[in-house]
């Protein structure tokens, strides 16, 4: 029964009753006309009682979560809904582990005092994503609606689903399929220094001279990488947009405000508004991804068939997905939608913030350009049989700092959300099915109690061993569950690995061939987006081609 129906049922079945048994009682005194008033008059105790317990009585005398402390800031009704919907995602959980630094889970309230609950340490996010991660789901409606562009993928499927798919879909993302992607990733890493080059000083570019709006090329370059080393697919989108695929593609993933509207409305449970709105977005989005869905199947079906054809290894994910046998051809297109939509905007966004962050810190930017002119020569070839681009790439100290302190401090998917698929407990606390639990990834990744004071500041020399000169993979942080940007446990980020040559590899590219600085030295973007968070205004660089490095390529 909905929460309406029940609220009614709750509220008419005993104001009726009593009204019966006062009619019953009292049969002359009270006439059946004036039994009406009587009747509201019940209805508005009942409702009054009612409200009384939701708001009152149960959230502070009776729940068993009443122990837990709350953040403050809640309003009567809507509790802390107002500060869990706030903007930029994660600020609030932010202060809340500031305010409570020896809490690992706080209670928090929603509409009428319905109970949520956000994990703040380390105890309470080991049992919810690793020891009891099937306890607990990802909010149904919400992953409805993303099941209608991703398919049924690796995000949104749940349970026994999940299990096999995750088990059949790990060995494509193993340490020596990523190590065999870096040419991929360094080539196509050039190929977009090359064209930001060529547009700095270009008349027809929509930026000043020597000016280069990041946020413009990061997502191409992306989109190309996830293309050609996820799927085998190069779109091409560095140099121009023609491949259908991959427009349509974009289209989806554009952002507007209908779509938010109708994401907003799927996950109330309300998405037959849309038909009362003037909007045919609903429409317009069953016809795209439907669209969609067609051209990754066509291209899924030619891609096998070439593969049988010429016998070719290939390196890219779903060419490992093909060889295994394990997925029907639908199955393999719920694969490569989820992972252009998983492995996109993500890695395109962090590298915004890491040039962000470079931009700010002239000092290590220098730092850092320098370990790259050192480790890798002009002359280096990513074909070349002699060289490891990857081990270079790995082995080099301050690049992995600068990485990992990004994707650290700016984790594009800010939070996530779990609810609670049975009667279960966290930390000895009962909680019972559908309790909505906040996984707040950015806070945690910020949190003064597990990164030290600084931990706000940007320091990749915390994930460098002093001793060594070795990159460390705890960045100094209290245990394991401090750094959160890729999740732990079985529904871990399973493209951490790509994410992270990915990243080296543009970093490197990038910072080995400009100087940057901000345009406005003064920007400080805010994070902006719901699933995943991306640079409010974008991020319009100067830029200075560096002289030597440069020539070589
Ligand atoms: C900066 C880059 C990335 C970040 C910050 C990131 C973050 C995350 C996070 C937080 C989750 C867990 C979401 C949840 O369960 O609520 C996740 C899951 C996932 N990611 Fe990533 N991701 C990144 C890149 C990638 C890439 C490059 C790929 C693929 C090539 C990828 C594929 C996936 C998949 C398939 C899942 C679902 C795993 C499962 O449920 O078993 N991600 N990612």
């Amino acid at each position: 029964m909905s929460g309406l129906a029940s609220t009614l049922v709750s509220l008419g079945l005993p104001s009726t009753y009593e009204a019966a048994v006062l009619d019953y009682l009292t049969p002359t005194d009270i006439p059946t006309k004036s039994l009406r008033p009587f009747l509201y008059g019940f209805v508005g105790i009942c409702f009054f009682a009612w409200l009384l317990y939701r708001t009152w009585i149960y959230p502070f005398l009776l729940s068993p979560l009443r122990v837990l402390p709350e953040p403050k800031g809640g309003w009567p009704i809507i509790g802390h809904m107002h500060l869990r919907v706030a903007r930029p995602v994660g600020e609030a959980p932010l202060k809340w582990i500031k305010g409570h630094p020896d809490a690992d889970l706080i209670r928090l309230r929603g509409f009428l005092d319905s109970e949520a609950l956000c994990m703040l340490g380390p105890q309470a996010i080991a049992e919810v994503l690793v020891t009891k991660n099937y306890d607990f789901i990802k909010p149904p409606k919400a992953a409805g609606f993303l099941a209608r562009v991703l398919g049924n993928g690796l995000v949104v499927v749940e349970g026994d689903v999940h299990k096999f798919q995750r088990k059949h879909i790990q060995p494509s993302f193993n340490f020596r399929h990523i190590k065999e992607l870096y040419p991929i990733f360094w080539r196509k890493s050039i190929d977009v220094v090359e064209r930001i080059k060529a547009d700095l000083f270009d008349g027809a570019s929509k930026t000043p001279p020597g000016v280069s709006e990041l946020s413009f090329w990061a997502p191409k370059v992306t989109l190309d990488l996830i293309g050609i080393a996820g799927i085998g697919r190069d779109f091409h989108t560095v140099i121009h947009n023609e491949d259908e695929l991959a427009q349509t593609y974009e289209k989806i993933m554009e952002p507007k405000f209908e779509i938010f509207l109708l994401f907003s409305l799927t996950v109330l449970g309300a998405r037959w508004a849309m038909k009362i709105l003037p909007t045919n977005v609903d429409r317009w989005l069953t016809l795209q991804t439907d669209k969609l869905r067609h051209l990754c199947r066509q291209f899924v079906v030619d891609k096998k068939r070439l593969m049988k054809i010429s016998g070719e290894e290939s390196a890219d994910l779903l060419s490992k997905l093909i060889q295994s046998n394990n997925f029907s051809d639908d199955e393999l297109v719920d694969q490569v939608l989820t992972f252009l939509a998983a492995g996109h905007e993500t890695t395109s966004s962090t590298f915004e913030w890491a040039t962000y962050l470079l931009a700010r810190h002239p000092e290590i930017q220098s730092r850092l350009r320098k370990e790259i002119h050192e480790h890798l020569p002009p002359s280096i070839s990513p074909d070349s049989k002699d060289i490891d681009l990857g081990e270079i790439l790995e082995s080099m100290p301050i690049l992995n700092g600068v990485c990992s302190e990004t994707f650290r401090l700016y984790p594009t998917v800010a939070q996530t959300l779990r609810v609670a698929a049975r009667d279960t407990s966290i930390m000895g606390y009962p909680v019972p099915k559908d309790t909505l639990i906040a996984v707040p990834i950015y806070a945690v990744n910020r949190s003064p109690k597990l990164w030290g004071p600084d931990s706000e500041a940007f320091d990749p020399s915390r994930w460098i061993d002093r001793d060594t000169g070795k990159s460390n993979n705890s960045g100094g942080a209290v245990g394991n569950y401090s750094f959160m940007t890729f999740l732990h446990g079985p529904r871990r980020c399973i493209g951490q690995e790509f994410a992270r040559a990915e990243l080296r590899a543009l970093v490197a590219a990038f910072v080995g061939a400009f100087e940057m600085d901000l345009e406005d030295e003064n920007y400080r973007p805010l994070r902006m987006g719901v699933v995943t968070t991306k640079p409010s205004k974008g991020m319009p660089l100067k830029l200075k081609v560096v002289g030597d490095w440069s020539k070589a390529h």
